[in-house]
């Protein structure tokens, strides 16, 4: 038995038939094709399939498709805009943010919403925000330096 969701993802508005036990990383990489959130785990522990779910960050190997029924979704590739890298993703690439970029989107997504509540997090803070996010790869101090890069950009433009 499949159950009919409607969701707006990256400003896009969509409507499936899925399974209910489909999960949210699987209809969205599988069933809309955004290949840009990742599967590591799929057990809640790595961060990798981080999404933004109504505006709060989200493992999306924790959750079916179903429960999203209704909700707004931004994934990695909803961030940037009008051909310009958006600040955070900016910073993961002047910072060395990333190695194999396996972790990244999800790491990004996580610091998106750290940003959103803070332009200008301590370094602790950072830490706290991704610490859902493992990265095996950069020792995690380029992500922070990326981050913070972000914060300083973001508040810039917001004029100080
Ligand atoms: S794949 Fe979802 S947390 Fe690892
Ligand atoms: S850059 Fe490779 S896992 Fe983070």
């Amino acid at each position: 038995m499949t159950r009919t969701i409607e969701v707006v993802i990256n400003g896009v508005p969509y409507r499936h038939e899925v399974e209910p036990r489909l999960l949210l990383v699987h209809y969205l990489r599988d069933v809309v094709g955004l290949t840009g959130t990742h599967i590591g785990c799929e057990t809640g522990l790595c961060g990798a399939c981080t999404v933004l779910l109504n505006g709060a960050a989200v493992k999306s190997c924790t959750l079916f498709a179903v429960q999203a029924d209704g909700a707004t979704i931004t994934t990695i590739e909803g961030l940037a805009g009008d051909g310009r890298l958006h600040p955070i993703q900016e910073g993961f690439w002047q910072k060395h943010g990333l190695q194999c970029g396996y972790c990244t989107p999800g790491m990004i997504l996580a610091a998106y919403q750290l940003l959103s509540r803070t332009l200008d997090p301590s370094e602790e803070e950072i830490r706290r925000g991704i610490e859902g996010n493992l990265c095996r790869c950069t020792g995690y101090q380029h992500i922070i330096e990326a981050i913070r890069y972000a914060a300083e950009k973001m508040r810039a433009a917001r004029g100080g």
